[in-house]
């Protein structure tokens, strides 16, 4: 049986800081590498759905030389377990929610962000919605590191 291409989901909470800048940070990674993979964000909660990412991730990717300005948050669906096979949570409380609504049959492999990360298993991608912009800087190297090791992985 030929394995399926990967889908890979990035999920946070408003999908407006954290998941859009691991989403831009895939996008460049699989792109160096020559990599074709589906690739999209989603929160678990829907108070943004239909905004763009906060000015102050769109400042850090743009930065990075990622425009994501285009990006529309959007909330987590059903669909998704089927559609992905890859969810990665930002934090412990996105990865509950994951499961609390994964249908029992989904073969996607659902996990924490930085368990991608040697050294950081099982830690979260600190929100920084509530922070200063030094703390979207803190997320993008967070995901950067994890886009990296994503990359190495699928590429292998
Ligand atoms: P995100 O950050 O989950 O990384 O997109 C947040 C965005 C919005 C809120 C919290 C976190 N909020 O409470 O509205």
């Amino acid at each position: 049986m030929s394995e399926r291409s990967p889908a890979v989901l990035f999920v946070c909470l408003g999908n407006i800081c954290r998941s859009p800048l691991a989403e831009a940070a895939f996008r460049s990674e699989t792109a160096r590498a020559g990599l074709t993979v589906e690739i999209d964000s989603a929160g678990t909660g829907d108070w943004h759905a239909g905004s763009p990412p906060d000015p102050r991730a769109q400042a850090v990717a743009l930065a990075a030389g990622a425009d994501i300005a285009a990006l529309r948050a959007r909330q987590v669906t059903v669909d998704d377990f089927s559609r992905f096979t890859h969810i990665f949570a930002m934090d412990a409380q996105n990865l509950a929610d994951l499961r609390a609504i994964a249908p029992a049959d989904t073969s996607a492999r659902v996990s924490l962000l930085l368990d991608l990360v040697p050294g950081r298993e099982g830690a979260s991608v600190s929100d920084p919605y509530y922070g200063g912009e030094e703390l979207f800087e803190y997320t993008w190297d967070d995901v950067t590191a994890a886009a990296r090791a994503l990359v190495a992985e699928l590429a292998r």
